[in-house]
């Protein structure tokens, strides 16, 4: 089986981490979100990829010169200009060649354990042109929200509805199995938004099913849910790994709870870290306090700091000694 990866968004909601870092290379406790989406993809019998990209291509590019991640063989097609989902799925589809078999295409954001391979069973016995992966959520309206019947036939495609409005809480989980025909609804080098024009044309024709399957699934998109992705695996939510890289560096008298501490990181005396990620290389002075934020590599935290209620901060950026940050992005935009 193949898959289309789309990976070349520009991880707005991510900003300032996806200024230097595109969101799928960001790490996810010590592994690349990227890593641990092809990796349950390579679980489930997937054997080659395409990386849909547009955003920094060059950071995937170099960070797997081999062309491959644990044994599924990497393809790379680089978008001149954003060509939008569809735009993207189609571009990277005939760049690689996946123009022949039925093929899964999938956000390269999404944390989940779905297993692919009954998918595509279930896609089979469906018979449309396209089948897709339904979870449920507790507000909808930031996805694309999916109603079906009995036969789970799609009745609408709704992407983000306005607060209130969607008629069902199961959304689009962003991942599909396609056929190739689906590639003749999508133009050759036409920005087109899978969710907003293909889907709604498929469910008109008829030709589009989905699955409803719960289980742990998450969109790394917002720092909310990024944080939350990262913390699940050390706190035993969805695994125990370990949290504190071998190498880091944390003063005894330092406090780190529900956190991840990244390679070559320093945590300095008397500093507080809960709910929280300290990226690779960053440094927390004495006293700092660091509670549900996000700090990126190499960043350093002025003694006393306090960083709040989802505070990211930038590759490398400087917060001053002694200052307060509620909900804020270091730098700002
Ligand atoms: N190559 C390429 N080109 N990739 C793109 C482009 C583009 O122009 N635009 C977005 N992407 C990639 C992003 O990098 C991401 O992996 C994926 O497409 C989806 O984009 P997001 O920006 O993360 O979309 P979303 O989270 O708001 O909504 C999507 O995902 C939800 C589930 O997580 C939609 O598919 C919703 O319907 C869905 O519910
Ligand atoms: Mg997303």
């Amino acid at each position: 089986m193949r898959a289309v990866v789309l990976v070349g968004g520009f991880g707005t909601r991510l900003r300032p981490l996806t200024l230097s870092t595109p969101k799928q290379m960001l790490p996810v406790n010590g592994v690349t979100m990227l890593e641990r989406v092809i990796a349950n993809l390579g679980r489930h019998g997937v054997t080659e990829v395409v990386l849909a990209l547009g955003y920094l291509p060059q950071v995937f590019q170099e960070a797997y010169p081999t062309g491959e991640i644990a044994g599924v063989k990497l393809h790379y097609a680089v978008e001149s200009e954003p060509l939008d989902t569809g735009g993207a799925i189609g571009f990277a589809a005939r760049e690689a060649g996946f123009t022949d078999q039925t093929f899964i295409a999938l956000n390269g954001d999404v944390i989940n354990d779905l297993n692919v391979s009954q998918l595509v069973d279930q896609h089979k016995t469906f018979g449309g042109e396209g089948t897709i992966h339904l979870t449920p959520v507790e507000d909808p309206s930031r996805f694309g929200v999916v109603p079906i019947d009995a036969d789970g036939r799609v009745e609408a495609f709704i992407e983000k509805p306005p607060a209130g409005e969607a008629p069902t809480n199961w959304i689009n989980a962003g991942t599909y199995v396609l056929e190739p025909s689906v590639l003749d609804r999508l133009p050759e080098g036409q920005k087109i938004s899978l969710e907003r024009a293909v889907f709604p044309d498929m469910v008109a024709a008829g030709q589009l099913f989905a699955v409803q399957q719960a289980g742990y699934w998450v969109d790394a998109g917002t720092p909310e849910s990024y944080l939350k992705v990262a913390l699940d695996l050390v706190n035993g939510v969805r695994s125990s790994e370990p949290a504190i890289a071998a190498d880091a560096l944390i003063a005894d008298d330092a406090s780190v709870t529900n956190s991840i501490v990244g390679f070559g990181a320093q945590v300095e005396s008397g500093a507080i870290i809960d709910g929280s990620m300290i990226q690779s290389g960053a440094r927390i002075g004495s006293g700092a306090r660091v509670v549900n934020s996000i700090v990126g590599p190499n960043a350093l935290i002025g003694s006393g700091a306090e960083l709040l209620d989802l505070t990211v901060v930038g590759d490398s950026f400087t917060v001053e000694p002694g200052t307060t940050h509620f909900a804020e992005k270091l730098p700002a935009e």
